[in-house]
C-alpha cells in the first residue's frame, strides 16, 4: 500500500514520534510506502506532498513541532474541496490516509471515511479534550511546561507579595489548568466547566496573603466569570468555526488588583505550552498509538481512531471520538478546590 500522513490543527509534541513509528514499523514490518502530505488538510487538497521514509525520520523522535507542517484548512468549506482530495489522492497513488489531529482535522477524517476515504485517525491536543481516549499525547508535556512556569512563579511572587496569575491554554476544557494547577500547589484554579466568581476569588487570594504567602492563580484560557461574557481575543472565527481565546488572565488581575488592594500581574504561557521537545509520557503514547494505527491501516479497518483506555491501545470509530467534548467532570474540580485560599 502507498499510504499518505498528514497532521493537522494545532501543532504538540509527539506529533513526530507518530509519524516515526508509523513509518519505520509500516517499511519494515509490512513493506508498505509512505507520502507526507503538508500542511494538515492543505496537503491533500492541494497535492503538495514530500517524500516520507526511514531516512526522513531519522531522529525525529524527541523533536517537537511537526516535520510535515500543520494548518487549520477544512477542506469541506472550500469548493469542491472533498473532490480536490479525492483525486490528489488518485494522482499521487495514495491508497489510505492516517490523520493526526485533534477534534477538527478528525472531524474531516470522519465525514471523508463516510464518503469511501481510507482513514486512520490518530487524537492529539495538548487540550486533552477528545472523547474515546484517557489521554492525548501533547497534554503531559503541556502540563509539566505550565507547571514548571507556576513554580518558578511561587518565588517571585512571594519576594514581591504579589498575585500572580497564570493563563494557559486547553480551550473550552480545563484539563491542563487543572492538571498545572494541582501539580503546582496553585492558590486558585479556574476552569472554563464552572463560572468563577470573582469576590470568592479575591477572598481566596486575601487568605493567602493572611498567612503569608503570595497567591499564584491558574485560569484556563476558556474560563468564564460568573456573570458577563467570556474575555476573546478576537471574534474572527477560523475554518472550523472557533473563536481564539486569550485575556481572561489580565482582566482577572485587574479585578483582584482592585478587590484586595495588593498588586496583581499576568503571564500568558501561550504557544509555550505547544513547543519543544515531548516528555517521556508523551513519546511513548506517541509511539504506540502510531504503532497501533499502522496496524489498522493494514489490516483495511478503516474508519477508526486509535486510543489509549485505561493502558491499552485500542480503536474505537471515528464518528464516537469527535461526538463530543472530553470535559473536566465536577467530581474532579472538586479534588482541586480543597485546596483553595489556604
Ligand atoms: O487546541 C490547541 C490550542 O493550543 C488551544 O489550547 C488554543 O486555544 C489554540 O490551540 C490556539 O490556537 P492557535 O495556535 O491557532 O492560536
Amino acid at each position: 500500500m502507498r499510504i499518505g500522513v498528514l497532521t493537522g490543527g494545532g501543532d504538540c509534541p509527539g506529533l513526530n514520534a507518530v509519524i516515526r513509528a508509523v513509518v519505520r514499523k509500516g517499511v519494515a514490518t509490512y513493506g508498505h510506502e509512505f507520502v507526507g502530505f503538508q500542511d494538515g488538510w492543505k496537503g491533500p487538497l492541494e497535492g503538495l506532498s514530500k517524500p516520507l521514509g526511514i531516512a526522513e525520520v531519522r531522529g525525529i523522535l524527541p523533536r517537537g513541532g511537526t516535520i510535515l507542517g500543520s494548518s487549520r484548512t477544512n477542506p469541506f468549506k472550500i469548493e469542491n474541496g472533498v473532490e480536490r482530495i479525492k483525486d490528489n489522492l488518485a494522482e499521487q497513488g495514495v491508497d489510505a490516509l492516517i490523520a493526526i489531529g485533534g477534534e477538527d482535522t478528525l472531524g474531516v477524517a470522519t465525514k471523508l471515511y463516510e464518503l469511501g476515504v481510507h482513514v486512520i485517525g490518530v487524537p492529539k491536543t495538548i487540550d486533552n479534550d477528545l472523547g474515546a481516549t484517557d489521554y492525548t499525547f501533547g497534554f503531559d508535556t503541556a502540563v509539566n511546561i505550565a507547571m514548571e512556569a507556576i513554580d518558578r512563579l511561587h518565588t517571585t511572587a512571594e519576594s514581591h507579595h504579589r498575585t500572580l496569575v497564570v493563563e494557559v491554554m486547553g480551550r473550552h476544557a480545563g484539563w491542563i489548568a487543572l492538571h498545572a494547577g494541582l501539580a503546582g500547589g496553585a492558590n486558585v484554579i479556574l476552569l472554563p466547566e464552572r463560572n468563577f466568581d470573582v469576590e470568592q476569588v479575591a477572598g481566596y487570594v486575601e487568605k493567602r496573603f493572611q498567612h503569608q504567602y503570595a497567591p499564584i492563580v491558574v485560569v484556563a484560557e476558556g474560563a468564564q466569570p460568573l456573570e458577563g461574557q467570556m474575555v476573546l481575543q478576537n471574534q474572527e472565527l477560523d475554518a472550523f468555526g472557533h473563536v481564539r481565546l486569550g485575556g481572561i488572565g489580565q482582566w482577572l488581575a485587574e479585578q483582584l488588583e482592585a478587590k484586595t488592594g495588593k498588586e496583581a500581574r499576568t503571564v500568558v504561557l501561550g504557544h509555550i505550552q505547544r513547543g519543544g521537545t515531548p516528555t517521556a509520557f508523551d513519546r511513548v503514547l506517541a509511539t504506540r498509538l502510531g504503532l497501533q494505527a499502522i496496524d489498522a491501516a493494514h489490516e483495511g479497518d478503516w474508519g477508526k481512531m486509535v486510543a489509549m483506555q485505561s493502558t491499552d491501545i485500542v480503536r474505537v470509530p471515528l464518528a464516537e471520538a469527535t461526538r463530543e467534548l472530553k470535559t473536566v467532570p465536577l467530581e474532579r474540580y472538586a479534588e482541586a478546590e480543597v485546596f483553595f485560599g489556604s
